[in-house]
């Protein structure tokens, strides 16, 4: 069973969170994590048994290069104290996963968005289960969202929810603990 953790990132926190879930698929055998911009990712997702994939929630769903062009804006405003990740400017979610000749059979969704009410911040992880089950590819277990303060800051505790989920999500994959 190959396990790979693909993710997409502006200032960050998707990345600490998809850090903490390739963390937490460790004892389920190796992880690859990779960027969404990163060359290796379309083959690496495309060969994989199980693909856990996840992008920050814009605009009530995935981003779009729009979207994420008011990513540098956001970093460039003192008062915002954010950074933008190297691997930040490029494709998203959205565009890669339309990019795939095949996907895996098992995927999970996750997504960093605002801590309010579902209904008025959207999810990323739902519009990326949309697409990924029209490919015919398996949820193993419902999309995840980890929260973000008013000041973009991953919430306490979201990086262990974050381990606890992917080992959810590995055992929901049937997986047997290698460690
Ligand atoms: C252009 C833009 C639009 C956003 N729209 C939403 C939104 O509709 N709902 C939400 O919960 N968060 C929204 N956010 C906040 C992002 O979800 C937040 O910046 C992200 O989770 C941080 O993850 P990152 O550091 O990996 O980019 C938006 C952020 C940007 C830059």
């Amino acid at each position: 069973m190959s396990i790979v953790v693909v993710y997409e990132s502006m200032f960050g926190n998707t990345r600490q969170v998809a850090e903490a879930i390739a963390d937490g698929l460790g004892p389920y055998g190796p992880v690859t994590l990779v960027n969404v911009n990163d060359a290796s990712a379309k083959d690496a997702a495309e060969s994989a048994s199980l693909l856990v994939v996840g992008g920050p929630t814009h605009v009530h769903g995935m981003s779009r290069q729009t979207s994420r062009d008011e990513a540098p804006s956001w970093a460039n405003d003192p008062a915002k104290k954010l950074t933008l990740e190297p691997l930040a400017p490029g494709t998203g979610v959205r565009e890669w996963i339309d990019g795939l000749d095949r996907v895996p059979p098992l995927f999970a969704a996750f997504d960093t968005r605002a801590d309010i009410a579902r209904l008025l911040s959207g999810a990323a992880s739902g519009r990326i289960e949309h697409e990924l089950k029209a490919r015919g590819s398996h949820a193993v277990l419902p999309g995840a969202s980890f929260l973000v303060s008013k000041d973009t800051v991953l919430e306490d505790g979201e990086l262990d929810r974050a381990r606890d989920w992917a080992a959810s999500v590995g055992k929901a994959a049937g997986i047997p603990i290698t460690t």
